[in-house]
């Protein structure tokens, strides 16, 4: 499988005041043609600004350096106008969090600003479409939701109304942060039976959870983050049966299938985090060279790994 998109040392640093914060630390990840990319990781590893990376909608305050190829061309080093284009038409987001819906637009205008914009879809037409989307989500009216503003819907609705905004138009390559957050086990169901859907029309997927049994139903791989780090690549099946990172398997032990082990320690502080490999103040595997220096990727099997165990 060919790569559709290729991150290449991608950096993003946040400047605030005199404090830095290294979100993402050197990336290099690759998204190929026909698979759905599980990324998991927990709260602060840099997976909704890799994904913003790739819309560039990071903000001022982010400096970023390294590529990200999309069918060979650069989309950080082109003309913004151009990336812009060649992102709204290629590219679909389902964003994290309702802060990503405009609290002046109803939702209808938002569901399908992407297809009004690069599709020529007209008002008219653009209003039916989002009703109809939203009345495939289980919505009993869903001209009234399509109608409403952010403050006049519940979470559940505003995490439908953020499902509609990815599956708006046609894409080539579509991102998912957080699709199922908030969404009780009916929805879940729901979205795992649209991104099967979405997944036959378009070239490849990216989706980021942090729900395990989720990524493993809907991904062909998985991507582990920690800290701005990606720990391990690897095919879904071989993750789940042996994951080859020590965080890998501490995050699969902490599952209350396999023991619900919690992993020690806590989160570093991003402003001042660890030396070397991120997660080895935590690690029950570390040894001399953990602290001080960061581990290379290295290929085992299949498998990348970011671990001096496989050095
Ligand atoms: N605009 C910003 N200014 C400063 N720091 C930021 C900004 N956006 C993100 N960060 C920092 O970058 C790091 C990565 O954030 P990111 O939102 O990508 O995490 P995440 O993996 O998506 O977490 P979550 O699972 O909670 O969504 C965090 O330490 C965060 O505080
Ligand atoms: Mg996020």
């Amino acid at each position: 499988m060919g790569s559709l998109i290729e991150f290449v040392d991608l950096k993003v640093i946040f400047h605030m005041g005199g404090m830095q914060v290294v979100a993402l630390r050197g990336v290099d990840l690759d998204l190929r043609r026909g698979e759905v990319l599980g990324v998991l990781g927990e709260s602060g590893s840099g997976k909704t600004v890799l994904i913003h990376a790739a819309f560039r909608l990071l903000p001022e305050n982010a400096k970023v350096s390294g590529k990200i190829l999309y069918q060979g061309k650069d989309l950080l080093s082109m003309d913004r106008r151009r990336a812009m284009r060649l992102i709204g038409q290629n590219f679909s987001l389902i964003p994290q969090g309702f802060g990503a819906l405009n609290p002046f637009l109803k939702s209808w205008l938002q569901i399908s600003e992407r297809p009004m914009e690069h599709f020529g879809v007209g008002k008219e037409e653009g209003h039916r479409r989002a009703e109809f989307l939203l009345g495939t989500m289980g919505i009993n009216q869903p001209s009234r939701t399509a109608n409403s503003y952010r403050h006049q819907l519940s979470g559940g609705m505003l995490q439908r109304v953020l499902v509609a905004m990815g599956a708006s138009g046609p894409s080539q390559v579509v991102f998912l942060d957080e699709p199922t957050k908030g969404l009780d086990e009916g929805m879940k169901r729901l979205v795992v039976s649209l991104l099967k859907k979405a997944r036959e029309r378009s070239d490849a997927m990216m989706v980021v959870s942090h729900d395990l049994g989720f990524l493993e139903e809907v991904s062909d791989r998985i991507c582990v983050m920690y800290c701005g780090d990606i720990l391990e690549v690897s095919k879904v099946r071989e993750f789940f049966v042996s994951p080859r990172h020590p965080y890998s398997s501490a995050l699969l032990n902490s599952l209350p299938s396999r023991g619900l082990k919690p992993i020690e320690g806590e989160i570093p502080s991003m402003v001042s985090p660890p030396d070397g490999c991120r997660f080895s103040p935590r690690c029950r595997q570390r040894d001399a060279r953990c602290a001080n220096k960061r581990p290379p990727m290295k290929a085992v099997d299949d498998v990348m790994v970011r671990c001096f165990k496989y050095a």
